[in-house]
């Protein structure tokens, strides 16, 4: 078998670069920059594999010019910028990278939790603006984590890592909803307590965390409406994905202080991030940065070669998602 052409759509950490291409005819996008559509179509033409990641948008329309490509390696876990669908229809095997960014992601859910209670990014704001004038009794104040109530939405790896880190690191109180109860283990391990009622979830946490897919089935999930059900005391925090919120329902919501503030790392169109968030103090912005560790991005590439691995050995690829 002749060896297989591989296109990587960004750079990636330099000794995964160097593994695929010691096995691989490998081609990566020098610019790393997201390529457009025909940079995508052309790829799907020319190439046995393609591995895109959260930033490479593959609908159907672009799937289809997909003559060559028989593998698409995803590096990242979540796969909503792929149709996943059109893939399964057109034979396209399509795999992920579960487990080796949960910690990772678990941690950035947790700073933003602190950082909206704790109001960090403002006080950092004012430190650098040279605005800071002193330590006083009644500036700044924000609220305690320990020992109050997480709420989760979604109850996967990585709401579980939070949920473990939140209950066992800050006596925190912890609920979860999600399509199916976890087992017995899980909820002693994380504490978790199920909550069928998404509206109750809602209203009794201080603090909701958002970790369920996106995609078309979770768009908007938290609309006006739900925003609405939270306690104005609380914060809503997401490391999913953007679409998952209505996002101008948000930025009305914290300027009307329906609810206290909101800690995101992630946006229905990145890299844009809402105007309407830019100049409220009680929203911490971050810049996608769930998995950015080098250990974990050095993990992630070595999932998605194992799976290229097993898929041209002729096995099953260990995390196929199509
Ligand atoms: C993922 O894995 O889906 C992340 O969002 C990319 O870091």
């Amino acid at each position: 078998m002749p060896t297989p052409k591989v296109f990587l759509t960004r750079r990636w950490p330099t000794e995964v670069e160097h593994y695929l291409s010691q096995r691989y005819d490998v081609t990566v996008n020098e610019h790393d920059t997201p390529p457009d559509a025909q940079v995508l179509k052309a790829a799907l033409r020319s190439y046995d594999a393609v591995c895109p990641t959260v930033t490479d948008k593959l609908p159907a329309e672009v799937l289809q010019a997909g003559t060559r490509v028989k593998v698409l390696g995803n590096y990242g876990v979540g796969v909503s910028h792929i149709d996943v669908q059109a893939c399964k229809r057109l034979g396209i095997v399509v795999t992920n990278t579960p487990d080796v960014l949960t910690d990772a992601t678990a941690e950035i859910a947790v700073m933003l939790m602190l950082m909206a209670a704790r109001r960090a990014g403002e006080g950092e704001r004012q430190v650098r603006g040279n605005q800071w004038d002193g330590w006083a009794p009644t500036r700044l104040i924000g609220a305690n984590v320990t020992g109050r109530t997480l709420g989760l939405i979604g109850f996967g790896r990585i709401g579980q890592a939070t949920a473990q880190k939140a209950h066992h690191g800050f006596g925190m109180r912890i609920l979860y909803h999600s399509r199916n109860r976890a087992t017995p283990e899980v909820e002693a391990l994380t504490g978790g307590t199920y909550c069928q009622s998404l509206d109750e979830l809602l209203e009794t946490s201080d603090f909701v965390s958002l970790h369920c897919p996106g995609g078309a089935a979770n768009r908007h999930l938290l609309d006006a409406k739900r925003l609405d059900r939270m306690k104005r005391s609380a914060c809503l925090i997401n490391t999913a994905r953007g679409e998952v919120v209505d996002e101008a329902a948000l930025a009305e919501a914290l300027r009307n202080r329906v609810i206290a503030g909101a800690g995101l790392d992630v946006y229905e169109h990145e890299p844009r991030v809402p105007e309407a968030f830019l100049g409220l103090e009680n929203v911490v912005l971050l810049p996608h940065l769930g998995s950015a560790t080098l250990e974990t991005r050095v993990a992630m590439g070595m999932r998605v070669a194992e799976n290229l691995e097993r898929f041209f050995a002729g096995l099953e690829p260990r995390d196929r998602v199509a």
